[in-house]
């Protein structure tokens, strides 16, 4: 019966990461993520039950394209350089990788050859974070434990660059039998150096997986593809409680996790990041918090009853604004219903919602609103917001970036300069401009 089930998956031509044959039982044992993930097969399609060595596992992925060598890598080049160790401890093609020593605080993984093997490639971020005596740890009333300011910290300010402790692929923390995972998680976290491993350890819940569960984020070693995904875990960031209106902004770029002072925050001020989207109504938000376990009581979500009210109403009046925006701006005639006041209150909702995690969207649409209808100053004004904002919440890399600074330099030089002015209407030297190549 497996083995018929074997077969036909395997005529689907998809790729298979991993199989063992045990001998004394003549069974084959699959367990590909991408089998799972791809053709939904929801189980291993055998799943052995003991923890292996890793020579028992044969290794037939697809060869891998290297950037920077230029070259394809066979799958039994998958070898990670010292001071990583691994593959040891493997659960089918799921084995513990670690590295004592990188980004001084050490890393260890269970994944598979290939995840492994791009995992190790990232760059470790560079140290340029403020100094750790800005902030420290304070028993917060109802939160346990969480970070303060022990100095005004300014917008903009890096508070660290983080590398997972422990990062685990998503298909064996789903699917692995919970005795076998917490052993293989045991053995991971047991190779953490000492400090890391009492930091993971004091995150919140019972067991390894309780804890991945409460505090990792997933991300992605291999692009999009789904069966890259993993949790990462990453004890220093665990210690941020959550407010609906953080004072951080957090990215993920590759396996470093940054986190961001969107606003001036006093000395004393607790540090928090939002653990959910927060541009939703409060019963949205709560609802989403209490599948984290916990009921929100952050100033948000205890505001009266009148205050609670107007914020729900900013919160659809945006979503209705930006729908509006962003469908006339998609319209053949490129937005002739739009009126030049709808970037200003666009962003005139988003700081009365203290909403300072996400401006960068909404002081790019009003800066380039501003700057189609010839509005110098206002398109100045927004370019510069969102050329900050955009570092903040994207990095350098953001992609609007370049084109929000040269805005705020060269107003009359944009592409988006003056396209909406009409005879009689606005400054003049917008009138006689055609449309440029566009963003
Ligand atoms: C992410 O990793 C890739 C591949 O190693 C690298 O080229 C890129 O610069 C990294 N991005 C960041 C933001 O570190
Ligand atoms: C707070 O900052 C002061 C210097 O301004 C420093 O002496 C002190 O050690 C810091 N506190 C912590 C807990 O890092
Ligand atoms: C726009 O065109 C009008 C007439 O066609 C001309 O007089 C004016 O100088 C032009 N303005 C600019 C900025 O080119």
């Amino acid at each position: 019966m497996q083995l018929r089930r074997l077969v036909s998956v395997l005529s689907l031509g998809h790729v298979i990461t991993a199989f063992q044959t045990h001998a004394d039982t003549h069974e084959i044992c699959l367990s590909s993520p991408l089998l799972q993930h791809e053709v939904h097969v929801e189980q291993p399609i055998c799943a052995a039950h003991t923890i292996q060595p890793a020579q028992n596992f044969i290794q037939v992925e697809p060869e891998l394209w290297d950037e920077n060598d230029e070259r394809y890598i066979p799958a039994k080049d998958y070898k990670l350089s010292p001071p990583w160790k691994g593959p040891e401890s493997c659960f089918t093609e799921f084995c513990i990788y670690s590295n004592k020593e990188i980004g001084g605080s050490g890393m260890v993984l269970i994944t598979a050859a290939r995840q492994a093997y791009l995992a190790a490639k990232f760059p470790v971020p560079a140290q340029s974070s403020i100094e750790p005596t800005a902030y420290y740890e304070k028993k917060i009333p109802g939160k346990g434990i969480g970070l303060v300011a022990n100095r005004t910290i300014h917008k903009g300010e890096i508070i660290f660059r983080a590398l997972p402790a422990m990062l685990i692929q998503a298909t064996p923390h789903m699917d692995l039998d919970p005795e076998v995972r917490e052993d293989l998680y045991r053995q991971a976290v047991d190779k953490l150096p000492e400090s890391t491993r009492e930091k993971f350890m004091k995150q919140m819940g019972d067991t390894i997986y309780a804890k991945m569960e409460k505090n990792a984020f997933r991300l992605y070693t291999d692009g999009d593809k789904a069966h890259s995904a993993h949790l990462a875990s990453y004890p220093d960031v665990s210690r941020f409680n959550h407010d609906c209106r953080p004072n951080l902004h957090y990215r993920l770029r590759n396996l470093t996790h940054i986190t961001v002072a969107v606003r001036d925050i006093p000395a004393g001020e607790e540090l928090t990041i939002s653990y959910i989207y927060g541009q939703e109504v409060k019963s949205e938000r709560q609802s989403q918090l209490r599948a984290w376990g916990f009921e929100c009581s952050c100033q948000q979500c205890t505001l009266s009853e009148a205050d609670s009210a107007a914020s729900d109403t900013r919160i659809r009046l945006i979503k209705e604004l930006e729908e509006e925006i962003e469908s006339k701006m998609a319209s053949k005639d490129r937005g002739d219903a739009i009126r030049p006041e709808m970037g200003g209150k666009l962003v005139e909702l988003y700081l009365a919602e203290r909403l300072d995690t996400y401006l960068a969207p909404a002081f790019t649409r009003a800066a380039l609103i501003y700057s189609m209808f010839g509005n110098e100053e206002k398109a100045r004004e927004f370019a510069t917001q969102a050329a900050e904002a955009l570092v903040r919440e994207y990095g350098p890399d953001a992609r609007d970036y370049g084109s929000m600074k040269s805005l705020a330099e060269d107003p009359k030089g944009h592409w988006s300069w003056g396209i909406k002015v009409v005879s009689g209407e606005g400054v003049g030297e917008g009138r006689n401009r055609t449309r440029g190549k566009g963003k």
